[in-house]
């Protein structure tokens, strides 16, 4: 019976860790694949009244380039090229899909730029302590229509991200603090 329970309770154990190093490689796979998820135009088209056609778009964040050239396709004068976001001040306003794994550093570092902003991030940073910081500073949001299906080594991940995003703005004197995209 002593060698029974000890069994059983060896069993628990040995489970408990397993599901633990599963749970732990799920989350650090997520992250790391999170900051190479690429924007599709539409979610760039879908905001593009509210960006000034006269100003310089800084679109800070690289990755495979694509961004840049669908927001000039979209006819806005846009610097994207491969720098570090953290040693460059570039353009009049910055508008990115930056790697959500950084994102404490990069708001940290936009509101010290002090320059217009539009960033594409989980709506679950809203309720972050990180995001309490900016409390005051007028930050409205952009709510798209439907979740943005990011890019995945050049495919449309349908229907499969599993997180919303808001347009995160910052000085885009938006008419609303809140716009719900129709
Ligand atoms: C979520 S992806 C989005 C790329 C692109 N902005 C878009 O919307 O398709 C974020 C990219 O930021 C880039 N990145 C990571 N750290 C960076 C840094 N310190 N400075 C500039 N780019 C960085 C990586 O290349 C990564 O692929």
């Amino acid at each position: 019976m002593y060698y029974k329970i000890k069994y059983f309770i060896r069993l628990i154990i040995i489970n408990k860790l397993y599901v633990n190093i599963i749970m732990a490689g799920f989350h650090t796979k997520t992250f790391i694949k999170h900051d190479d998820y690429m924007t599709p135009k539409y979610a760039w088209d879908n905001i593009k009244e509210y960006i000034p056609k006269d100003k310089v778009i800084w679109e800070a964040f690289y990755g495979d380039g694509r961004s840049g050239e669908d927001l000039k396709e979209l006819g806005f004068n846009v610097i994207h090229e491969q720098v570090d976001f953290f040693e460059n001040d570039l353009g009049d306003i910055i508008i990115s899909n930056p790697p959500f794994t950084k994102y404490k550093e990069i708001m940290d570092r936009l509101m010290l730029i002090d320059k217009p902003f539009i960033m594409i991030l989980p709506s679950s940073k809203i309720n972050t302590q990180n995001f309490r910081k900016w409390k005051d500073k007028g930050l409205q949001i952009i709510i798209p229509r439907k979740r943005i299906q990011f890019i995945k080594d050049g495919n449309e991940l349908q229907n499969k991200c599993n997180f919303d995003c808001f347009y995160y703005c910052y000085k885009m004197n938006l008419t609303n603090d809140i716009v719900w995209l129709e």
